[in-house]
């Protein structure tokens, strides 16, 4: 058993008065253009020590490509810079991660890597793991070089989030935890941490969706998110991801939104093929007096659907059937080849993966 958490966590605004005192430091942001064109930025900026100069990298878009990556690299190097900022969602977090993975393999020197996350969601800014798309290929990156020197949970940034992506991100969070909870592993560490990031999906999700102002409610989510994304960076997560990553690469549909319709197809699949899992997940239920895992996947599944998402794949309404069926035999290779395959808790061949594409279809 081994748990680590290299991160400092910072809760709050008032953690951001370290920028006023770096001097004669270069510092890159990385974010996307909302957060340049909201001005969500400023904030950060106008901060920062006169004495020190500032670059900002605003071009990064959802499910980061390989090119992002290598023009964030290019810029850590033209710019010398010894502190990254940043500041955005998976997609941000994960690109500037895997730059920096690639700046320090050509021998690029130490740099302070801090990490302000705007979304609820992937739990990234805690995580070794980073995703990146390469010719439809999402793949997953780990390696403890890609840990952040500190993550700071500001909940106000998450208020502007449309209540869609809330969804999206939040059901992001209630997978890592769930596929924690149940990944061959799990221990109590990495337990205790999805646990509390289960149930702070379950109490505060729904409400967040309908009114996204509240930042208590949007810390709970922040916080969750954190919480989970610790567990999994010990535990491993699943089959789910495994699936969510191929189908998100090959036709591009959210992340969470993916994990929220297969979360269901996945648990139902491992607690019948491991009674590991199916005593995890039906002691779980007990604690929300469900009788069963079978009552969890309704829960799950009713909190998925108050939040407009559909029951299957083909209710996205995004997805060419025939282009999907014909992609199965090759969305099964990539999934059995994911990196978090191996810590889910029953062992899969490629078949049975290819049975839950269609299933979940
Ligand atoms: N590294 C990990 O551990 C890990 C875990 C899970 C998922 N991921 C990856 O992360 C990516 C998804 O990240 P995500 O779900 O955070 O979404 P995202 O970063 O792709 O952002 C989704 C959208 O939300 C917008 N947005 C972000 N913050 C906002 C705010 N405060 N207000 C308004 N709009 C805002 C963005 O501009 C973007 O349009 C995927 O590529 C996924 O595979 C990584
Ligand atoms: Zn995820």
């Amino acid at each position: 058993m081994s748990f680590s958490v290299k991160t400092k966590v910072q809760i709050g605004e008032e953690n951001l008065d370290f920028l006023k005192n770096l001097t004669n430091s270069r510092v890159l942001f990385v974010c996307d253009p909302f957060v340049v064109k909201s001005r969500m930025i400023d904030k950060f900026t106008s901060l920062v020590n006169p004495k020190s100069q500032i670059r900002i990298y605003d071009k990064i878009k959802p499910d980061p490509s390989i090119e992002i990556v290598r023009e964030i690299k290019k810029d850590l190097m033209d710019f010398r810079a010894d502190y990254v900022i940043a500041i955005g969602g998976g997609s941000c977090i994960d690109a500037s991660k895997a730059s920096i993975y690639d700046y320090y393999r050509s021998n690029g020197s130490k740099l302070v890597f801090i990490v302000i996350p705007t979304t609820a969601g992937t739990g990234s800014e805690l995580t070794n793991f980073a995703v990146i798309t390469e010719a439809d290929n999402k793949k997953v990156l780990i390696d403890d070089l890609m840990l952040a020197d500190y993550a700071l949970l500001i909940p106000s940034l998450t208020r502007s989030v449309p209540n869609f992506i809330s969804a999206d991100t939040g059901m992001d969070v209630l997978t890592h935890g769930l596929e924690a909870y149940i990944s061959k592993n799990a221990n109590t560490f990495t337990d205790v941490l999805a646990l509390k990031a289960i149930d702070l999906v379950f109490s505060s999700l729904k409400k967040v969706y309908d009114d996204g102002d509240r930042v208590s409610l949007r810390k709970n989510m922040i916080e969750a998110s954190a919480m989970a994304g610790m567990a999994f960076n010990n535990a491993g997560l699943g089959i789910c991801h495994s699936l969510a990553h191929t189908i998100g690469g090959n036709f591009h549909i959210s992340h969470g939104r993916l994990n929220a319709i297969l979360l269901p197809y996945v648990l139902k699949y491992n607690a019948e093929n491991s009674e590991y899992a199916r005593l995890k997940l039906n002691k779980l239920a007990e604690n929300y007096g469900l009788s069963s895992y079978i009552d969890l996947i309704d829960k799950i599944r009713s909190l998925a659907s108050s939040m407009g998402i559909p029951t299957n794949l083909r209710g996205l309404g995004k997805i060419d059937q025939y282009q999907y069926e014909s992609s199965l035999d090759k969305m099964a290779e990539a999934a059995m080849n994911d990196m978090c395959t191996p810590t889910n808790p029953s062992i899969v061949i490629k078949y049975d993966l290819r049975n839950l594409l269609s299933d979940a279809f």
